[in-house]
């Protein structure tokens, strides 16, 4: 068996949640492998809304194992709480299992994050504030403590030791307003109920249930132009978001790495600082954040919007592998007269579709325009498309030369098109 892929192709958002829990039935475990609660991914089941910030998509299925793996950051006091609203929600959680060597959010980190960002001024990341860099640069620095630390009898002094190495550091930045003592009390007590949850080995657990034959599907979180070595440095994250992170992030060999899906909507949106270049500022703009809702589920941001990108999504597949699409949010279209995709980039007088080393304002770009179905999408089969709408996937799969099999057309976990 190996592992399957589902991630981001853009900026993040794109409906990674929402596609993990329709398929999580055809897997027995799915694992999460970087980031940590800047994720924000939204499952709509019987019309009842749900965001997760660390816990694996396919949590709703009582019989998938849910992972939250080696590569992925954990704020002990976020995670007990997402656990307490699922359990208000009748599930048991007993399919939910943590990785030892995932690395715990201090709250000095998110107290760090908040420095940096503060500091940055107007070249701030518009970081979610979660203490994801910090973090990571503990984890690198070799500073970090892991959750099978919370185990050890010493747990505390490392604690205080980190805590003490940010207050110095923290020196370096103008104050500001952050309630350590509060947040520290919520986050020892975070750690004492962590004890009782499932730990796990993570590339043992993994490893031995790909020999057992147990279908696997690892979930990303953010987007590809979000990875740390590949994205739009330095706005992005702090994790390797792209389909070599499951390998890091779960203790994957490469050769057991199996389908790789990505996820793209139909148009494009971004949170954060950082030059999109399809990025719109007209009333298509508006359109498409009315219509998609594109607020932030972790910030409640407005979220930029834009057209579809052609060079940024090749780069993407590329960097992936990505073997088949699911387009989502393509009913966000439905009352566009016309609409266009972004082809190529003009930069210095030149025309390229690749990604320059520095994605910055001075990119231009060129579009092609395409008529708009103006109606709504009539049925989840796929011979019923609108003719335009069959036309545009027609165009992203022969520009993309891959695959589109599912086309998302709604927030609903049933409302999606296989072709
Ligand atoms: P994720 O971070 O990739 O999981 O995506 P988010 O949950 O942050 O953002 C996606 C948003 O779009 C959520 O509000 C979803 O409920 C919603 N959504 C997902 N797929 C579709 C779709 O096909 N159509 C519409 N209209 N909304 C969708
Ligand atoms: P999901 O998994 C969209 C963005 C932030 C910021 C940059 C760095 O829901 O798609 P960080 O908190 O990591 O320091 O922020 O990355 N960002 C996301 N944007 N969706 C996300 O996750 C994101 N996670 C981080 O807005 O620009
Ligand atoms: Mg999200």
């Amino acid at each position: 068996m190996k592992v399957d892929v589902l991630l981001g192709l853009q900026w993040g958002d794109e409906g990674k949640g929402k596609i993990v829990d329709y398929l999580s039935p055809n897997y027995d475990i799915i694992a999460r492998f970087q980031g940590g609660p800047n994720a924000g991914h939204t499952l709509v089941i019987n019309g009842e809304k749900t965001v997760l910030h660390i816990i694996p998509s396919g949590i709703f299925r009582e019989d998938v194992q849910n992972v939250i793996g080696n590569g992925v950051v954990i704020d002990p006091t976020i995670l007990l709480k997402e656990i307490d609203g699922l359990k208000a929600k009748g599930l048991s959680l007993n399919n939910l299992l943590i990785a030892k060597k995932a690395h715990l959010i201090l709250p000095t980190h998110r107290y760090l994050d908040a420095a940096s960002e503060n500091a940055k001024g107007k070249e701030k990341i518009g970081s979610t504030l979660k203490g994801i860099g910090p973090t990571y640069m503990d984890k690198t620095g070799r500073n970090g403590l892991r959750v099978g630390d919370i185990l050890t009898p010493n747990f505390k002094e490392k604690y205080q030791a980190l805590k003490d190495k940010h207050l110095a550091l923290l020196q370096i930045y103008p104050n500001i307003d952050f309630d350590l003592e509060g947040e520290e009390k919520a986050f020892l007590a975070s750690i004492e109920r962590m004890k009782s949850l499932q730990m796990v080995d993570g590339p043992y657990f993994i490893n031995q249930a790909l020999k057992k034959g147990k279908r696997i599907l690892a979930e990303g979180a953010q987007g590809s132009m979000l990875d740390i070595d590949y994205g739009t440095y330095p706005y992005v994250t702090s994790s390797n978001t792209v389909t070599a992170g499951v390998c890091t992030g779960l203790g994957v060999a490469p050769k057991n790495i199996g389908k790789v899906i990505g996820i793209s909507k139909a148009y494009c949106t971004r949170v954060g600082s950082g030059t999109f270049p399809s990025e719109l500022f007209d009333k298509n703009a508006e359109e498409l954040q009315r219509v998609g809702h594109e607020f932030g589920a972790t910030t409640g941001r407005p979220r930029r919007c834009g057209w579809i990108d052609i060079p940024q999504l090749k780069y993407a597949i590329m960097i992936n592998g990505v073997d088949e699409i699911c387009l989502t949010k393509i009913d966000v279209m439905n009352e566009f007269e016309t609409f266009e995709a972004v082809d190529s980039y003009e930069l210095d007088g030149q025309q390229t579709t690749q990604i320059p080393f520095e994605v910055n304002d001075s990119i231009k770009v060129n579009t092609k325009s395409f008529k708009g179905w103006n109606k709504d999408i009539p049925s989840r089969n796929h011979n019923d498309l609108p003719a335009e709408a069959a036309n545009y996937i027609n165009y992203l799969e022969q520009e993309l030369e891959t695959p589109i099999n599912l086309i998302s057309v709604g927030p609903g976990r049933e409302e999606i098109i296989i072709k």
